[in-house]
């Protein structure tokens, strides 16, 4: 999506009002179902509704490009929020051509060599996120004349290891943990030395600084610069995307590109940033800025191949929850417990408890009619998490289209594009603000 100011704040204006109607389910965590009585949230007519679906049926309700029909008539108001969500959320379909249309004109073509060592140290998911990215960047070099990109939060400095050596920009990693760094430069002597060997020349290893980015602090270093620049931040956590669209607007950047993660990280200096959202009064709890976070393809996923009994796990921690609450504790960190869909409770209790020995929980307790209850109706619990990840791709859009919104008021006459830039089934968090000055 092109972001245009009028659009973008009327689009704010009716997400707010969705977010009104349905916190409801939104600031519901999964991990207090039972304690909170979340099913009794639901309307009448959903609940009765909701059980006679199948998984499969489940994963056709939350999937948006899906429409769906069942064998009886879904409650309007169910199919009312379901067009509303499809309405106002972000299309998170990957369509590669357009990409490639757009911003990857001239795909960079590796070294078959360099690009066996690069997938040693980079897993699959990790793999396409950082080629994709790095060919928009380096389009986007070319396009604005630009030679040099400032990866913010770059962690390993995957990126920009691609970026420098695979595409031949002047790349600079920024990271607030000095250990990262290291490992970065690690990574990167291994990948040279090996370029020495097979005699392939030209490109220069990546600049790590050890800085934590702040806000209204290091635009002024980014002013003194002589060389044309880009800034990214690769799923940048938190508050680090608003800081970097902070810098990317008060400093000379011709470019930037910004995927976010872990938007419960913010806080009032991350969200919301732009004017329009301030005026609206736009905000979001804990909860709803988590489960933003979460993808409902990959949960579709489980919901279609069978895997379903795989999402007990939801159903499991939340009976457990009931018992610890009891003891005065709630949402203790407990241990993941892998393989759920072969376990009873009792034993996914004992494996989750085993972190926390001073919590004394007796098997007795375990066993009781309502835990009974409880691990019996976890196909509900799926359910209305399903129903949590529906709404969230709305959470996800507000929070984008207010950084998009912000770039534009602070850059008015600069490009602005939202748009899906790797498949959300490999990188579940796949949206990225695609800005040129
Ligand atoms: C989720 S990781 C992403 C790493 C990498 N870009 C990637 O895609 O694999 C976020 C990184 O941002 C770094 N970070 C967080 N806040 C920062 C700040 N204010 N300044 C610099 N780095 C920061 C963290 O240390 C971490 O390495």
């Amino acid at each position: 999506m092109i972001v245009q100011v009028e659009d973008a704040e009327k689009w704010i204006v009716h997400i707010k009002k969705f977010v009104n109607a349905f916190s409801w389910l939104q600031d519901s965590f999964v991990l207090d179902f039972y304690v909170d009585n979340h099913w009794s949230k639901l309307p009448k007519s959903w609940q009765e509704f909701l059980p006679t679906l199948t998984p499969n049926d489940i994963a056709d309700l939350i999937d948006l490009q899906k429409n769906a029909s069942f064998k009886t008539v879904p409650p309007l108001g169910l199919l009312a929020f379901k067009a509303t969500v499809s309405v106002l959320s972000l299309s998170r379909t990957y369509d590669q051509r357009k990409l490639q249309r757009k911003y990857i004109k001239n795909q960079t073509e590796v070294h078959p060599e360099f690009r066996k060592l690069f997938h040693r140290h980079v897993k699959l998911k990790k793999r396409t996120e950082v080629v994709n990215t790095a060919n928009i960047l380096s389009g986007l070099c070319t396009e604005t004349g630009s030679t040099h990109v400032y990866d913010i939060g770059a962690g390993l400095g995957h990126l920009s290891r691609y970026l420098s050596y695979g595409c031949n920009v002047e790349t600079t990693c920024v990271d607030k943990v000095q250990c990262f760094g290291q490992s970065a430069t690690k990574f990167d002597r291994e990948l040279e030395s090996f370029l020495i060997k097979k005699r392939i020349t030209g490109a220069s290893a990546p600049s790590h600084v050890c800085l934590t980015l702040e806000l209204n602090k290091h635009e002024q270093y980014f002013e003194h610069l002589s060389h044309q620049f880009g800034f990214t931040g690769l799923h940048a956590c938190g508050n680090l995307s608003s800081v970097i669209i902070h810098n990317f607007v008060n400093s000379p950047a011709k470019f930037l590109v910004s995927v976010g993660c872990c938007y419960m990280k913010m806080d009032g200096n991350g969200f919301p940033l732009s004017a329009a959202a301030k005026r609206h009064d736009l905000s979001f709890t804990y909860e709803a800025l988590e489960v933003a976070c979460h993808a409902n393809e990959q949960y579709c996923e489980r919901l279609r191949n069978g895997q379903v009994r795989k999402l007990m796990t939801h159903s499991y921690r939340a009976a457990l929850e009931t018992i610890l609450v009891k003891k005065g504790i709630r949402r203790a960190g407990l241990r993941g417990v892998p393989n759920i869909e072969t376990l009873e409770f009792q034993d996914y209790a004992t494996a989750a408890l085993s972190r926390v020995p001073e919590l004394n929980v007796e098997n007795s307790e375990l066993t009781t009619p309502y835990i009974n209850e409880c691990v019996k109706d976890w196909f509900k619990v799926v359910i209305f998490y399903s129903l949590r990840l529906l709404s969230a791709n709305i959470i996800e859009t507000a929070v984008l289209i207010d950084r998009s919104l912000f770039v534009k008021e602070q850059a008015p006459n600069s490009n602005v594009e939202i748009l899906p830039i790797f498949d959300p089934n490999i990188g579940p968090r796949n949206l990225a603000i695609l800005c040129v000055k």
